[in-house]
């Protein structure tokens, strides 16, 4: 079956964490609306959606995806970099650990958030970000590569998270924002295909991918109709307040298979 867990949207995500955007008043009700149709577009894809309370204490509860990377032999939870956002890893361990027999953790000295970690098949691309270490990508690496997964650093700039700058929107292809991530630091093979966003839009790499459905955000016309035209399979969603709390799509869940 195929899982996700998402949060409801904490009642102080007035208060979250801001990295590269400047503060914006954000519409708690119009958050929690777009949160809905991102929940409800999760289940008419057939995820079985298992939400988390909001919790009062944790402005950026939502992004449930910073607290951990799930892969099929084990998950592991994370360090995020931000202090603030720590308390938010109990409930999603506790989800988790009904699903995999193994949790492994990031320990002090290490960081890092989910939204810094890109699963490429059994490539794993990992932010070098204010939020995620060396010693974070270290202990992931240690994690996942007697699993046989490949965990390698990229230099990100200018954005707060890998995630924010690239995304899978194929089985052999990424949209990045050439701005904030550099073509040959990616590292990919050749014959992976790599699309750009509309220069207009930079935050449209954001992309969420359901099976072959790419969810892009609806205000990203412009890179959506890019996909389209290169035969991609695509929806769009509200997602425009939640972004004023520098969060996108990949981070409003958790995604697994079990
Ligand atoms: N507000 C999202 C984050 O900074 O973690």
């Amino acid at each position: 079956m195929q899982f996700a867990i998402t949060r409801e949207v904490s009642p102080a995500i007035a208060r979250c964490e801001l990295t590269h955007l400047a503060r914006a008043p954000i519409e708690l009700t119009r958050a929690r609306e777009q949160h809905a149709a991102y929940v409800a577009l999760l289940r008419d894809r057939g995820r079985t959606v298992i939400e988390l309370p909001a919790d009062p204490e944790a402005p950026d509860s939502v992004f449930v995806e910073d607290a951990a990377v799930v892969v099929d032999e084990l998950a592991v939870i994370t360090r995020p970099g931000a202090a603030s956002r720590r308390r938010e890893l109990a409930p999603i361990a506790h989800v988790l650990g009904r699903f995999r027999a193994t949790l492994a953790r990031i320990e002090a000295p290490g960081t890092l958030d989910g939204g810094d970690v890109l699963r490429f098949g059994r490539e794993v691309l990992v932010g070098r970000t204010p939020r995620t270490n060396d010693a974070g990508v270290a202990q992931l690496r240690a994690a996942l590569a007697p699993h046989g997964y490949t965990v390698r650093a990229v230099e990100v700039r200018g954005c707060l998270h890998l995630k924010t700058a690239v995304t899978a929107v194929g089985p052999r292809a990424l949209l990045i924002n050439p701005a904030w991530i550099d073509r040959r630091a990616l590292g990919v093979s050749p014959e992976v295909e790599l699309l750009e966003v509309d220069p207009s839009e930079p935050f449209a790499a954001n992309t969420l991918r359901l099976d072959e459905l790419v969810v892009v955000p609806r205000a990203f016309e412009k890179t959506r109709a890019r996909l389209v035209a290169r035969g991609l399979r695509c929806a769009d969603l509200p997602a425009d307040e939640l972004a004023k709390a520098e969060g996108g799509l990949t981070c409003c869940s958790l995604l697994f298979t079990a």
